[in-house]
């Protein structure tokens, strides 16, 4: 586990709640679709592509079904594991549809969010399917883009564990030329190559300068996942990065890696610490943040910190690529300077980029001496960061 806790004595807490979430993700898409041999082909593919835990860890879902004939079709078009797994997660919903919310949608049309959409990977709207109630109590899905042409129609209901997991029976793979795509396997891909061209060239060029690149590639088969800031604010950031020594500048770098695979679900469903390619097992190296999720937002927030993932260059086990909106200033290397209460209700920023590419959204102003002020409502309020490890842990 990554996961690393301010004190063992809250060890007791983790198992707690690992035992919760164990409970509160009661469904098992496996295990739901084996009692249905007419889908173990559709189900063998749901676990090799990792889409089944995916699926697990989901509160509110719909699965859509093919039977082994239709699979069949899918396989013959001899995709790698990485498209299949782009075209089976376009048929995995965000939300709950059973045989009763299918034939009763508002309007008799509706968009729903895939797990295509989720991943980042799908092209502008190519990761929502288009559902419609048609003549003769026919429900159609295809993918947004249409032309009022439906390649699938609903069967039959699976299971239905209201409002937890709907799983239904779709006549056929519903036909998206975006999921079908050709995807890159995680070995083929040019990590800096990926970074430059898609946002995050700055960074890639700090990892190629100190030939840190190395020490994440390394790490590229068996679990990484990159944080990477994008180029605008590590522009901002680069005055501060040539202050740190050569040391400071690798460990700021490092702390932007995880040795470890975490998906875009395994983020949300996370809430706590976690270690970087910059921890080493010591007293005062810990080089480690905190997740915190509100909403669709996964925030990583250092003490001095917090950034929030705007993208996802890539996320195919076992690496994930993601944007994000801030440096990491690691506690290690930087002055705490906020505290990161839960103020995105206070409105967007009021200009406050200073520079520094550090500026919170919230209209903080710091001060020098590890405190913040911050200005709620017009009053003003100083807060004191000391502990603040001890508010999540
Ligand atoms: C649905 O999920 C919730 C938690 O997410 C769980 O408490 C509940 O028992 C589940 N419902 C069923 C019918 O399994
Ligand atoms: C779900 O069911 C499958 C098949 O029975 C089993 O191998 C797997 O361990 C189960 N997963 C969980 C999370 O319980
Ligand atoms: C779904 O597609 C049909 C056919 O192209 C179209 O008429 C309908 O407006 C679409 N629904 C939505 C919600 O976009
Ligand atoms: C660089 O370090 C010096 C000395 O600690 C400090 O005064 C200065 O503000 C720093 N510059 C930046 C851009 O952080």
């Amino acid at each position: 586990m990554m996961l690393s806790l301010e004190k063992s004595s809250i060890s007791l807490f983790l198992l707690l709640f690992l035992a919760i979430t164990t409970i509160s993700s009661a469904h098992n898409i496996s295990l739901i679709l084996a009692k249905h041999p007419e889908f173990s082909t559709f189900n063998r593919y749901l676990t090799l592509t990792h889409l089944a835990s995916e699926i697990n860890r989901r509160q509110t879902i719909t699965v859509c079904a093919v039977n082994n004939a239709a699979m069949g079709d899918l396989l013959d078009k001899h995709m790698s594991i990485y498209t299949l797994k782009n075209v089976l997660s376009l048929h995995v919903f965000a939300d709950y549809f059973g045989s009763k919310q299918l034939h009763r949608i508002t309007k008799g049309t509706t968009l729903t969010a895939t797990l295509f959409q989720a991943t980042g990977e799908a092209p502008g709207t190519s990761g929502y399917v288009n559902i419609t109630n048609m003549k003769g109590k026919k429900v159609g899905f295809a993918t947004e883009d249409n032309d009022g042409h439906f390649s699938s129609n609903f069967v039959k209901s699976i299971q239905e564990i209201p409002y937890n997991i709907s799983v239904i029976q779709l006549s056929n793979i519903i036909t998206s030329p975006a999921a079908e795509a050709p995807v890159a396997a995680p070995a083929d891909v040019d990590l800096i190559d990926l970074m430059s061209k898609k946002g995050c060239k700055e960074f890639a060029k700090l990892l190629q300068n100190t030939q840190i690149s190395k020490q994440f590639i390394d790490l590229m088969e068996n679990g990484l996942t990159v944080f990477c800031p994008i180029d605008k604010v590590v522009n901002n950031f680069l005055p501060k990065y040539k202050n740190l020594t050569k040391n400071g500048q690798i460990s700021l770098l490092l702390y932007h890696g995880i040795p470890d695979y975490h998906s875009l679900g395994m983020l949300r469903s996370k809430n706590g610490f976690i270690n970087t390619m910059a921890t080493t097992k010591g007293k005062n190296n810990k080089y480690d943040f905190s997740i915190k999720n509100d909403g669709d937002n996964v925030k990583l927030e250092t003490n001095v910190v917090t950034a929030k993932i705007t993208g996802t260059l890539l996320d195919e086990e076992p690496i994930a690529v993601y944007k994000i909106d801030k440096v990491l200033q690691p506690s290690e290397l930087f002055k705490s300077q906020s505290i990161n209460s839960d103020n995105s209700a206070m409105g967007p920023s009021s200009g406050a980029d200073n520079g520094d590419g550090d500026s919170n959204d919230d209209g903080e102003t710091t001060n020098n001496n590890g405190g913040m002020i911050m200005n709620v409502n017009g009053g003003w309020f100083v807060t004191f960061v000391l502990s603040i490890g001890l508010v999540f842990g």
